[in-house]
């Protein structure tokens, strides 16, 4: 298999160290393109990259802008009934995530932690599906939901095997997952919200604009790509977009549309006797508040958002750091459910679930 990869930031440089670390006598991929936004690389698949050491420099050396058509070009000419070729896209771009449908009808596979195209506008989720269906290319997205965790591969086999999920719900953004594991322990006192928040970004686990988090749209995306998966195997409702996610933002509205991080911060300690009120009528209630997101197949519902859970309930109990958790209720998973919990951020994580989705094309 020939792969392509777009975008080589953090995740992006962790997935093509991955990759290359598999031994190039076993190895299915021959890695034969680079680019990041301001140069490319492609080259004859008899001169694929090989090594870890110098795909940087090799990319680098280039002059070449990237230009897709061209890559999508020269891609297509080199699939045959014995070679499959695969592009990862490891940028955050709406740019690229459009150009998807294109590059499945040219009968190219597509792989990417990118949530934009999977959770945009409806037109484009159904062009990709169509695309994919009409040239047998595939599209996956296992790493957009819980990083590596195995949350859309679990979520996919339960559907397929004809369980009837009921109800997903969970803990779907790290960086919320910290701060409210830091916020809310259960006690009526403790840190403020702007100090937690300050800290979480000071640790590099916000956006550099800490309301890119608090609005909630990270896990508006991810329901959406989940409800989108479950399809018509639940009564949910059709999601235009992931804006059409009943999301009840942790902004507070008079800091609605501050343009700076740093301004936003600063302000930000004006609100935080609000949060200790929640935090405390939570705690007197034996409750922590957690930060979840909900696609409820029997109330038809998908929604984000400020939750109550008892202490001893697993999004109270078993959270540490920026982990994710997921539980799914379902026909055979009830009462209890079957839980995914684990690092859903940081590149090693992601990457893997990119590469294990890539392993499953060969
Ligand atoms: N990091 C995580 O923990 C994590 C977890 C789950 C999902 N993800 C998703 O993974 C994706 C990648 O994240 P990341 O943290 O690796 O980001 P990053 O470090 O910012 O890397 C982005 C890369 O994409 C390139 N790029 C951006 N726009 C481009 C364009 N129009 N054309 C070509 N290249 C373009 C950038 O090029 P330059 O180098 O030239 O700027 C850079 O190489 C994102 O969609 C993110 O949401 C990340
Ligand atoms: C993929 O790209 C995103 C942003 O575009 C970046 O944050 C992430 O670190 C990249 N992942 C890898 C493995 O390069
Ligand atoms: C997939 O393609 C087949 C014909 O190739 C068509 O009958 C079917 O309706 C298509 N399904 C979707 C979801 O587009
Ligand atoms: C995610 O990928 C699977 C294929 O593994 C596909 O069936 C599903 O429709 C995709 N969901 C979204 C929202 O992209």
């Amino acid at each position: 298999m020939l792969v392509a990869v777009v975008g080589v930031g953090l995740v992006g440089s962790e997935f093509i160290h991955q990759l290359l670390s598999i031994p190039t006598e076993s190895s299915p991929f021959r890695l034969i393109s680079l680019s990041s936004s301001s140069r490319s690389v492609f080259l004859d698949p008899a001169q694929a990259i090989t090594s870890t050491a110098k795909w940087k420099s090799i990319l680098s050396a280039s002059n070449e802008k990237p230009n897709f058509e061209t890559l999508t070009q020269k891609l297509s000419a080199l699939i045959s009934s014995s070679t499959k070729v695969a592009i990862v896209d490891n940028t955050s771009s709406e740019d690229i995530a459009a150009l998807y449908p294109v590059w499945l009808k040219a009968g190219i596979n597509v792989i990417t932690p990118n949530k934009k195209a999977y959770s945009g506008d409806l037109g484009l989720y159904e062009r990709i599906v169509s695309a994919s269906n009409e040239s047998g290319a595939r599209f996956l997205n296992e790493s957009t939901v819980g990083a590596g965790l195995p949350v859309i591969s679990t979520l996919k086999e339960l559907v397929a095997t004809g369980d009837k999920v009921k109800k997903i719900e969970g803990v779907f953004s790290g960086t919320m997952s910290y701060i409210f594991n830091e916020f809310s322990t259960g006690s009526s006192e403790g840190p403020s919200f702007s100090s937690v928040v300050s800290v979480a970004r000071e640790k590099g686990y916000t956006e550099p604009h800490p309301a890119d988090d608090l609005n909630g749209f990270d896990v508006a995306r991810k329901l959406t790509i989940l409800s989108r998966t479950i399809g018509s195997a639940a009564s949910l409702p059709s999601l235009q977009s992931f804006a059409s996610v009943q999301t009840a933002s942790l902004i507070p509205a008079a800091l609605e549309g501050i343009p700076t991080g740093d301004e936003f911060l600063q302000r930000l300690p004006e609100f935080d006797s609000d949060f200790d009120k929640m935090r405390k009528e939570a705690s007197e209630e034996g409750m922590v508040l957690r930060f979840v997101g909900v696609v409820d197949g029997v109330k038809g519902e998908v929604k984000a958002g400020l939750e109550k859970y008892p202490t001893s309930h697993p999004f109270a109990t078993s959270l540490g750091g920026s982990d994710n958790i997921i539980m799914f209720h379902t026909e055979r998973y009830s009462p209890r459910p079957l839980i995914v919990q684990g690092a859903g951020a940081g590149a090693a994580v992601t990457a893997m679930g990119v590469l294990g989705d890539l392993l499953k094309l060969v």
